[in-house]
């Protein structure tokens, strides 16, 4: 078992943390993972063209095809984001417009989506982003386990945010392991 976990933040942040303490959760269960931050990468808007609706593949050719190939080869997929005006940030919504090819082309994927989501203020609005990644999860065919969110990140210390997402990494990772989801 092996997970893909994509950082829609920059690394150093509370959702890389997030990242990199759930990924020694699922760690500790025997399920290894890897963690990109697409911030980092030359990845293009969606444009709309619509040529995957004939081809089945993106026409533009960037970095988009590291992650085209990470998914096809992963288990379980997460996504992070901080919560940016009630939404995703931008870094990770560009990655999910790049996967409308799934949309016409059914092809290997991971069998498992998962996220984290982190929130600045005591109520930040996640229930926006959760609907966005569950309309993804639906559309490539994954197995909706669930996400951890966390809230008030700027009223809270580092070490809150790395105990509940290590503990999330297990539950996850125990989960999928024992065959119960
Ligand atoms: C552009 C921008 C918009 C934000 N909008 C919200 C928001 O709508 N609601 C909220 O609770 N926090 C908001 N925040 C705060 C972040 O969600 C919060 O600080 C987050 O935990 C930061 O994660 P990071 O350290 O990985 O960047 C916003 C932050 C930025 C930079």
């Amino acid at each position: 078992m092996k997970a893909l976990i994509i950082c829609g933040s920059r690394d150093g942040g509370f959702t890389s943390e997030m990242c990199r303490s759930f990924s020694k959760g699922l760690e500790s269960c025997g399920v290894s993972s890897e963690i990109i931050f697409p911030i980092e990468m030359d990845i293009n808007h969606c444009t709309g063209c619509g040529c995957c609706s004939a081809s089945g593949e993106c026409n533009i050719s960037d970095e988009m095809d590291a992650i085209y190939k990470a998914f096809e080869e992963n288990d379980m997929l997460v996504l992070a984001t901080p919560i940016h005006f009630s939404g995703p940030s931008s870094v990770i919504k560009t990655v999910i417009d790049r996967f409308q090819p799934v949309w016409f082309k059914k092809g290997g994927h991971p069998a498992y989506m998962t996220a984290l989501l982190s929130g600045g203020s005591p109520s930040p609005r996640f229930s926006n982003t959760v609907s966005i990644f569950k309309a993804f999860s639906i559309t490539a065919d994954m197995k909706w386990l669930g996400h951890l969110e966390i809230s008030d990140t700027d009223g809270k210390e580092m070490h809150y945010v790395v105990e509940r997402s290590l503990d999330q990494g297990e539950q996850v990772g125990l989960s999928i392991l024992n065959g119960q989801q």
